[in-house]
């Protein structure tokens, strides 16, 4: 670490590091919010001081929430309530690292490492790491997190001002400046924009010109369009949930253009499928055309990529529409990536006739599923009129477009032939 001043917060995060405050953190019970006002009383009759019970309290809470998320490594981490959200996933920056390895460079800058998470995989994998990192209290979070790692350091200091050489690797996870915002359901959204990235996209693009490979981790919201000539994305997903678009460059390039990693995560570690554009997709669905009788839904980072074609292909099948994802097929094929259904009926996307077809059948519950068309599940839903009693059968509703037309698709989830 540099030796410049250190903020309050950071000079506490330092405490933590090792000796007895360290001592103190690791030797708590697990967090239990009802015990924590008789835990507070117990530490500071025992002679510790109200700034180090708070922060001992406050790693212990952290590292409760964090296990869900990084799994038994969280046990042995410090950590801040910013820094957990933005944490990679170890099976993820395990990926990241096994690339750089790949890439056939010995060290490896991380350029805003923030409490180091990506460090810890490319230090574990043999690499040498420089983590690079201007948030003081966040610095020295990481510096305890990659002490067990003798070829890892970790350097205070913006990533403008640091000589990443033309031997060296380069692993960017820049954090977005602009905060989600909250949407009509409360829940946080992602606006992402390739403005809004610190270190910016320029920085990140002036370190991949530099190094011999890098790769940087961005929003799934990212745009193909925005990929540099040569450049390769990967949209990533674990056990169903995008998590990241990996972009790569220099040596760390296999294939360039745009592709999705499928993982599944299991107690023996991670297993991975990679979806890669196909030479001569199917044409989607024409109009008038009929629907085949299996419906198909790709893994969402496959959406993500845009790669529902590569489904088609895989099953001879089609794409309802250009865009919307689903893909109409002969026949159930068991694809790991991929979610099947049964077509029971292709109606109109208008309620009424759908709730009148949906109340002939006594059905009284239903699940939308709404892909490529403005329709309003919510204001759908009630404008089905539908008659929600004990005994009523329930149905899956996809809102989509076929061959050009807007279409309610009454269907049945089935499993694959692959299923136990
Ligand atoms: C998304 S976080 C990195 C998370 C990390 N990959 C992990 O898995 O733990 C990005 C970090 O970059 C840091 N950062 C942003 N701009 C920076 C800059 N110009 N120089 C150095 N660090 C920067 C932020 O403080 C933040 O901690």
């Amino acid at each position: 670490m540099s030796p410049d001043a250190l903020t309050p917060a950071a000079e506490l995060m330092r405490r933590l590091r090792d000796g007895p405050a360290r001592t103190l953190l690791d030797t708590l019970p697990p967090y239990d919010p009802d015990e924590v006002l008789r835990l507070t009383s117990r530490l500071r009759a025992e002679g510790h001081d109200t700034e180090l019970v708070a922060a001992v309290l406050t790693q212990s809470r952290l590292r409760t929430r964090a296990a869900a998320r990084l799994g038994p490594l969280a046990r042995g981490l410090l950590l801040t309530a910013d820094g957990l959200e933005q944490a990679t996933r170890p099976a993820v920056a395990a990926r990241h690292a096994a690339r750089l390895r790949a890439a056939g460079v010995a060290h490896v800058w991380d350029l805003g490492a923030g409490l180091g998470l990506d460090a810890v995989a490319l230090a574990d994998a043999g690499l040498a790491v420089t983590a690079v990192e201007r948030d003081p209290e966040v610095a020295e979070a990481a510096a305890a997190n990659l002490s067990a790692f003798p070829r890892a350091r970790v350097v205070r200091a913006d990533v403008a001002d640091v000589p990443v050489g033309p031997e060296d690797g380069a692993w960017l996870d820049p954090a977005r400046r602009t905060p989600g915002v909250a949407d009509s359901t409360g829940r946080t959204r992602r606006l992402f924009r390739l403005d809004d990235l610190s270190p910016s996209w320029q920085d990140v693009q002036a370190v991949a010109a530099t190094a011999a490979a890098t790769g940087a981790k961005l929003s799934p919201g990212f745009s193909a369009s925005d990929l540099p000539p040569g450049a390769e994305a990967e949209w990533v997903s674990i056990d169903g949930d995008v998590v990241e678009c990996a972009v790569w460059w220099g040596r760390a390039v296999r294939a360039p253009g745009v592709s999705a990693v499928v993982g599944t995560s299991a107690p023996d570690g991670s297993s991975w499928v990679t979806v890669a554009p196909v030479d001569d997709p199917p044409p989607p669905l024409a109009a008038g055309a009929a629907v085949m009788p299996w419906l198909a839904e790709p893994d969402r980072a496959v959406l993500a990529a845009g790669l529902p074609a590569s489904l088609a292909a895989l099953v001879s099948g089609q794409e309802l529409d250009p865009g919307v994802g689903y893909v109409a097929a002969p026949e159930v094929l068991d694809v790991p990536w991929a979610r099947w259904y049964a077509v029971e009926e292709v109606l109109p996307l208008h309620a009424r006739t759908v709730g009148a077809w949906l109340r002939a059948r006594g059905v009284g519950r239903v699940t939308l599923k709404k892909r490529g068309v403005p329709t309003r599940p919510d204001r759908f839903r009630a404008d089905l009129r539908l008659r929600a009693g004990r005994s009523a059968a329930e149905a899956t509703i996809v809102l989509t477009r076929v061959g050009g037309t807007p279409s309610a698709l009454v269907v049945r989830p089935v499993g694959t032939p692959g299923d136990g």
